[in-house]
């Protein structure tokens, strides 16, 4: 197959992880006979220095026309001064509702070579962590109207029915696929975005008779993740919540480097980003942790070119590299041996195998 993969380095960490993801596609490519074109897209920081923006319209149709979107990490200081909607991370929420991906998809599973590296007792750990959060990518506050005047700033939280139609069934389904429970995350004692989130949700749950739904106030959800996260299957929940949410489960897993996502809308263009950031500090120093890219390139080939074979490659060539006992330095433990970022990437290419 042929497919055209827009790539954004972006900036801080996210060029060194992409360069690792790429490596592995171009392997992918190779053992099964397809062809990965790449058209690289300015976005973030780098663009606002470019062009004075981060996200010009020129990038973001390139995004539009390719067959899908992997992008590695928009942001750092260097940019924090600018104003608001100009800063690097707009882009990215640009790129997003230019795309119409409104679901996010971010797993939250801990490696079995990996349990010594999460911060949670090992009996918590030992009772399994494996769920998914689902989370509303393209609404709520983010995209809320944001305005400061004096001494007062507003953000508005605004969530329509459809909205949250629409995610709360990518919810159902991606429960109704896994262990058919569902929890739906919000903060109804307080907000009225909330209390219509519930009731949608709740209307939904009798066309999925088959899966669970559950309710779970955010500040309580917070809590449960560390304390009992074997309880969760897939937690669906509104845009901040769930990005708040999604660095705590991450975190459990022993590390945000690990974690890929994937964004998706009404057709197969998706984008697909590790959830962590550019990470200026350790940038350009190939210390960062080119998985959580690499495993969003796999989640690619799953969800959007239908490639599951090559995609469990990856994931089977990522869990070879954890068995031989080779470890960046965001997981490193003792006994085990330190590599850096293009060595993981090299490590996981000579592990490919074809499934
Ligand atoms: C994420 C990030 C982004 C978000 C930022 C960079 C805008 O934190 O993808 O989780 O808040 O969505
Ligand atoms: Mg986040």
């Amino acid at each position: 197959m042929v497919k055209n993969i827009a790539v954004i380095r972006g900036d801080g960490i996210g060029p060194e992880i992409i360069s690792e993801a790429l490596k592995v596609l171009d392997k992918v490519a190779a053992l099964y006979g397809h062809t990965f074109n790449y058209t690289d897209v300015d976005m973030g920081g780098c663009a606002i220095d470019k062009y004075g923006d981060p996200l010009p319209e020129h990038e973001l149709n390139k995004c539009l026309s390719s067959d899908s979107v992997l992008l590695g990490a928009v942001g750092g200081d260097k940019w924090n001064d600018v104003p608001g909607n100009m800063r690097p991370e707009k882009g990215l929420l640009r790129l997003r509702a230019g795309m119409g991906v409104y679901s996010n998809n971010r797993p939250a599973k801990i490696w079995r070579q990996l349990s010594d590296a999460s911060p949670l007792k090992k009996s918590i750990v030992d009772e399994g962590i494996d769920f998914i959060i689902v989370r509303e990518l393209i609404g709520g506050i983010y995209f809320g109207e944001h305005k400061t005047e004096g001494d007062t700033a507003v953000d508005v939280l605004r969530y329509s029915e459809s909205e949250i139609e629409r995610i709360g069934r990518i919810g159902f389904e991606t429960a109704r696929k896994r262990g058919k429970k569902l929890c739906s995350v919000e903060k109804s004692n307080v907000l009225d975005s909330s209390r219509l989130w519930k009731k949608v949700m709740h209307r939904l749950s009798a066309e999925y008779p088959d899966v669970e739904l559950s309710d779970m106030l955010v500040d309580n959800c917070a809590m449960q993740i560390v304390k009992n996260p074997a309880q969760f299957d897939v937690i669906v929940t509104e845009n901040m919540f769930g990005d708040i949410l999604s660095d705590e489960a991450s975190m459990i897993t022993g590390s945000i480097g690990m974690i890929p996502s994937s964004s998706l809308g009404a057709t197969s263009c998706g984008l697909y980003e590790p959830i962590h950031g550019s990470a200026p500090d350790i940038a350009g120093k190939d210390i960062a942790n080119p998985v959580g890219a690499i495993l969003s390139a796999a989640m690619m080939l799953r969800f959007s070119f239908d490639m599951e074979n090559e995609a469990t490659a990856i994931e089977n060539a990522v869990s070879k590299y954890l068995d031989s006992g080779l470890r960046t330095a965001d997981i490193m433990s003792e006994g085990m041996t330190l590599v850096g970022c293009s060595k993981c990437g090299d490590l996981i290419c000579d592990n490919l195998r074809k499934e």
